[in-house]
């Protein structure tokens, strides 16, 4: 879509004081995202000529989260109202014909309702296209006074109703299309005539159609695209939505979820062709999954690369690693960042990874921790294995060939190279490189006492006996002294 003549203003300076929060309101979170990049997000594919943000209460925090998305900032200091933001960002509006204006707290906005909101405005020839929603408890938001079936009057902000006014349920989203050569006169004639002294952009309504300027509404498709955060409990109830919405799109996409509601996904999470997902998942970040996982109940995967046909069994912890092809961890494993397990590998209960590359086919089964380590194909980890790759400073590589063999309980202390084919003997402390093919041992060799635990008992047994004879029993006078004594 081209929109040359447009330019995008989105009002992001106000503190958020019903939140209760030291963090800006617009730097809060919901669906996975900051509040101001689901609003910069919805607005890009427009293609408008810019986008502006106007910040001011903890604008040294919003600024770097929005200008990577392209948009300009322009700094509103003090806050004077929705108006007085438009006035400071006039200047880097610059040429644009038309403005689309939006709140930095309105982040479910769908960029199909903006384009239609721009095509009412143009082919309407209006001074103003103000987004509107019939609610049935309008309370909160500023109403939409109608002068016929098509036209607008006003704007009322809750705080003026009237209390026939307050009867009106057709209220303002704050979002608009505006033709910025009617709006700058109008803006210029609104005064702060309200208790906080604020110049409200929405006085800007009456003032053009006094001028008899023509002010549309369109009613939003879905009245739930509007929602402000003002509150914590809008904050969830967003959050909500924007889940529900990621669930039915990978749903779409061929994707099955049990009990959808349970499962968390963030909004660039990607999934195959029937892959089933369990209940209690959370899939976040830039996490991408092939076709014909498998991911159960309570794992939580973050910036996960999962090839297909991968199994991730409950409760498993994966962040910033890469699964390919038939792939299973878990249940209970926790992969740290940066791991690559090689098609066909299986990673078991209780095992943790860090730094590792875990080749074709090599499985580590129980109680495992390798870190810093490089193991080839088909090699088998013994449980209980331990790569020692820190000495308390740093931190030091392990390297395991093909079809190697680490018998349980060994600690591979590094730096240390296993080769190709080698065995490491269970319980074994390896301090030295072992060559390919070779036996390594190092553990205390065993000894065996014949017939010592027998005798042991025996002798056990007689130093018992004595304190089995019965002693006679003392009277029971001692206590009843104590009794007279009491
Ligand atoms: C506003 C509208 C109201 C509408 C409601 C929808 C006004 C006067 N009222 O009320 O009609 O029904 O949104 O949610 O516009 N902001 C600035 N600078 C300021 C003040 C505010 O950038 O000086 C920004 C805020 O950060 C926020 C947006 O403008 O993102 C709207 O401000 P907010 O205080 O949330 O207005 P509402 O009371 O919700
Ligand atoms: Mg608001």
């Amino acid at each position: 879509m081209s929109n040359h003549d447009l330019a995008i203003v989105i009002l992001a300076a106000g503190k958020g004081t019903r939140l209760k929060s030291s963090l800006a309101k617009v730097l809060h979170r919901a669906g996975g995202r900051t509040l101001i990049e689901h609003v910069v997000h919805a607005c890009a594919p427009l293609g408008a000529r810019e986008t502006i943000v106007v910040v001011g209460h903890q604008a040294e925090q919003v600024a770097p989260v929005v200008e990577p998305l392209g948009a300009e900032t322009v700094l509103q200091q003090p806050q004077h109202g929705t108006g007085h933001a438009m006035q400071v960002a006039r200047r880097a509006v610059g040429r644009a014909k038309f403005a689309i204006v939006l709140p930095g707290d309105a982040p479910l906005v769908r960029t199909e309702t903006l384009k239609a909101l721009i095509a009412a405005h143009r082919a309407g020839n209006a001074s103003a296209t103000i987004l509107t929603s019939v609610l049935a408890d309008p309370s909160g938001y500023g109403r939409i006074l109608r002068k016929s079936e098509t036209a607008v009057a006003a704007i009322i902000e809750e705080s003026q109703l009237t209390d026939e006014q307050r009867e009106l349920n057709e209220i303002n989203s704050a979002i608009y299309c505006f033709t910025l050569e009617k709006l700058w006169p109008a803006l210029a004639h609104v005064k702060p005539n309200n208790k906080h002294r604020e110049l409200y952009l929405t006085d800007t309504i009456a003032a053009m159609t006094g001028r008899g300027e023509t002010v549309l509404a369109e009613v939003a498709a879905d009245s739930r695209e509007i929602l402000g955060c003002n509150t914590r409990a809008d904050l969830a109830e967003v959050d909500r939505i924007f889940r529900e919405r990621k669930r039915a799109a990978l749903m779409d996409a061929g994707v099955t979820i049990q009990l959808p509601e349970t499962v968390l996904i963030d909004p660039e999470v990607i999934a195959g062709e029937d892959t089933l997902i369990e209940p209690g998942v959370q899939l976040l970040g830039k996490t991408k999954i092939g076709a014909r996982c498998t991911i159960r109940s309570g794992s939580v995967l973050s910036d996960a690369l999962l090839g297909d046909d991968v199994t991730v069994e409950p409760h498993c912890v994966v962040a910033q690693s890469r699964l390919d092809d038939s792939v299973i961890i878990g249940p209970f494993a926790r992969l740290r960042p940066d791991n690559h397990l090689k098609e066909g590998a299986r990673i078991g209960n209780f095992v943790e990874l860090k730094k590792s590359t875990i080749g074709e086919g090599t499985k580590a089964m129980h109680l495992t921790y390798l870190g810093d380590t490089k193991i080839g194909a088909k090699s088998n980890i013994g449980a209980g294995t331990i790569t020692c790759n820190y000495d308390g400073f740093h931190k030091f590589p392990t390297s395991i060939g093909n079809k190697v063999f680490i018998g349980s309980d060994s600690a591979l202390v590094a730096p240390v190279r296993i080769g190709d084919g080698a065995y490491v003997a269970a319980g074994s402390t390896i301090t030295d490189n072992v060559p390919a093919d070779a036996l390594a041992i190092a553990r205390g060799r065993q000894a065996n006492k014949p017939g010592w635990a027998s005798k042991k008992r025996r002798e056990l047994a007689a130093a018992e006996k004595p304190k089995k004879a019965k002693r006679p029993r003392r009277k029971s006078k001692p206590r009843r002294s104590a009794k007279r004594r009491r």
